[in-house]
């Protein structure tokens, strides 16, 4: 059983709990990917699906019905949600475009490795005292790629991209909001103590398509999970009046 603080603050929230996504479904993406380099080593990304589940919490919570696509993370998925797991760039690319046209709101948290082994060896690589170089190719850019398909086919579904970066926040989420034809980036500085990547806090700084820039102070994952919900709706409803 759950601890009787958790009992008690999931029955506050299912009693007090808006409905604002009855009938979206919210496609999150969550965790990291793992690329092998052999059958026994890999090389991935830092994420502990903190982010992404609050996110899949928030909008399961709020009404919505939630495709969790997760890399390998040790949490357990949120009540209500349905996951599929994945391990590569490749297999989260395939299950994304695979659920992507029953989607209305896409959101791309997980830290996705941007490179891999081409052709992995069949066999471990044994250890010598040599030097040893990798030759790694770039993985598909999914957030990208759904841009692109969103804005050919003229879905109007909303999509969210996740910006992890260590300087110049700002511009690199809107740097990112164009060039992957998002709607909205949510931009994390991953070097700050205590936010960003395994922590259970995050500070993040919102890019919109408007134009708007929203700061959101620091605070819990889950918290921010709402208060970015907050904003797509609004942002949506924004974008349908100027359409
Ligand atoms: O999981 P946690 O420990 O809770 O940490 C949360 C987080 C720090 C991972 C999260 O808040 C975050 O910043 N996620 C994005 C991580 C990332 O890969 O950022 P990026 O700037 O490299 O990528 C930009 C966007 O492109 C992201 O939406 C990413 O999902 C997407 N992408 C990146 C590469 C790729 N090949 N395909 C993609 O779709």
């Amino acid at each position: 059983l759950p601890e009787p603080a958790r009992i008690a603050e999931f029955t506050l929230r299912v009693l007090t709990q808006r409905h604002d996504l009855d009938g979206e479904t919210v496609l999150i993406t969550a965790g990291p990917t793992r690329e092998p380099l052999d059958p026994v080593r890999f090389i991935s990304n830092r994420s502990s699906g903190k982010m992404g589940y609050a996110l899949a919490e928030a909008a399961s919570e709020r009404g919505a019905r939630v495709l969790l696509v997760s890399g390998p993370v040790q949490l357990d998925p949120p009540a209500g949600v349905e996951l599929m797991r994945v391990q590569t760039a490749r297999e989260m690319r395939d299950a994304v475009m695979e659920r992507l046209a029953e989607s209305s709101i896409i959101i791309k948290t997980a830290a996705v490795a941007d490179y891999h082994v081409a052709n992995v060896p069949k066999q471990k690589v044994k250890k010598t005292a040599m030097r040893l170089s990798l030759e790694l190719d770039p993985t598909p850019d999914i957030l990208a790629e759904v841009g692109a398909e969103i804005e050919r086919r003229a879905t109007g579904q909303l999509l969210i991209g996740f910006a992890a970066e260590t300087e110049n926040v700002v511009a690199e989420a809107k740097r990112k909001l164009q060039a992957k034809k998002c709607d909205m980036v949510v931009a994390n500085d991953v070097s700050a103590d205590g936010t960003g990547f395994e922590s259970d806090e995050n500070e993040v700084v919102l890019a919109m398509r408007t134009g708007e820039v929203a700061p959101l102070g620091r605070a819990a994952k889950r918290v921010l999970a709402d208060q970015i919900l907050d904003h797509a709706m609004q942002l949506r409803l924004a974008l349908h009046k100027s359409r």
